[in-house]
């Protein structure tokens, strides 16, 4: 298929960008995103022009290096990943927007790349359980009730993209703190620390120019990892009795 593409392209953090047009061509339908962004950049380079800065690490969905606003939804027209989002999503000769993440706390580094270690500080902050390391001990030691390691493991599937908050119009990071907090506070090893965990990561959540959360649900619309909005309640919830001293 034959496509437009209108990409942000910036030189860098402190100058302005613009959106740049490009046609590609004989894309096909079985490639991933990224691949097609390969191609452009094939072609570029191999007119003498800069090729796109983007991310990707895994190509497999798993380490959340790839978000992209494609066409103004974030990782585009699917509920997935941009690396595993495919071009048999769009027509031939459609025309195709792509931008950053747009987000006072995730700046432009350069076209398409943001920089997103403020998640990285919220998680530094107490998105952690301080445990001895060694070996690993025996599982049935610590039961989990099936309900609790359930909702756990679906919070801990979280892999740290931004889409979420590339979707808020508040630009906020609750879905994705509140995703970490429910994972840990659903297990018996998150307890000792439950309260000074959530005090601390709603504080540098803050303090990184986040912004709250107003019951709109396109972060958890926009998630690849369909984390459900309540773990905003469970976020809430643990936050006010960490503050009361309950
Ligand atoms: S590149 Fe790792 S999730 Fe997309």
């Amino acid at each position: 298929m034959n496509l437009t593409l209108k990409i942000w392209r910036q030189d860098g953090a402190d100058v302005a960008g613009r959106l740049v047009t490009y046609q590609v061509s004989e894309i096909s339908e079985d490639m991933s995103f990224l691949e097609m962004l390969d191609t452009l950049n094939e072609q570029l380079i191999a007119s003498g022009e800069e090729p796109v800065a983007f991310d990707s690490d895994c190509r497999e969905g798993i380490c959340g290096m790839c978000g992209l606003m494609i066409s103004g939804q974030a990782h585009g027209p699917e509920v997935t990943t941009t690396c595993q989002l495919h071009m048999r999503s769009f027509k031939d000769g459609d025309t195709i927007t792509v931008e950053p993440w747009r987000a006072e706390a995730f700046p432009v580094v350069r076209d398409l790349v943001v920089d997103r270690s403020a998640f990285d500080r919220i998680i530094q902050a107490g998105g952690f359980i301080s445990v001895n390391t060694g070996a690993a001990p025996e599982a049935n030691n610590t039961p989990v009730p099936k309900v609790k390691a359930d909702r756990a493991f679906d919070t801990a599937t979280c892999i740290g993209c931004g889409a979420c908050v590339a979707a808020c119009p508040n630009a906020s990071g609750m879905l994705f703190m509140g995703a970490k907090v429910t994972h840990l506070s659903e297990l018996p090893q998150g307890q000792a620390e439950r309260d000074a965990r959530v005090v601390s990561m709603v504080n540098q959540h803050d303090h990184e120019g986040f912004g709250g959360c107003t019951n709109i649900g396109e972060c958890s619309a926009a998630c690849p990892k369909e984390i459900p909005l309540d773990v905003i309640s469970t976020l809430n919830a643990d936050f006010r009795k960490a503050k009361r001293g309950a």
